[in-house]
């Protein structure tokens, strides 16, 4: 398991987000949903834009260059000209702190792969 610092957990508001250098995973964009954490790669995957800097919206981050979305939880892409999911992380928390696991998928990602639409 490879483990990278996030934030601490009031450091997030509900519906706020924000990159971290994540080493070698590169930079993860962090997100509280409605209190639960969530951790993506901070690179869209349709061209070079970083997540960080786009809006999000419920469970949607929409990339700030061509408007893309993914579903944040799963890192599915659902809205063109995004196609491929971005990289997720599973999230590690502890009582005052948020990390990510980066060998490691986030559990809606792994659904999301164990039963495609
Ligand atoms: S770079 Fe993100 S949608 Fe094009």
């Amino acid at each position: 398991m490879s483990q990278v610092f996030l934030c601490n957990r009031d450091e997030l508001e509900p519906g706020t987000l924000k990159k971290v250098a994540g080493g070698d995973a590169g930079d993860i964009c962090v997100y509280n949903l409605d209190g639960k954490f969530y951790a993506t790669a901070d690179m869209c995957t349709h061209a070079t834009a970083s997540l960080a800097e786009g809006d999000m919206e419920g469970d949607l981050i929409t990339c700030p260059v061509h408007w893309g979305q993914f579903h944040i939880p799963s890192g599915q892409a659902v809205t063109f000209p995004c196609e491929r999911a971005v990289r997720t992380y599973r999230i590690i928390t502890t009582d005052k702190e948020v990390f990510a696991d980066t060998s490691a998928e986030s559990e809606e990602a792994e659904l999301a792969a164990a039963s495609p639409i």
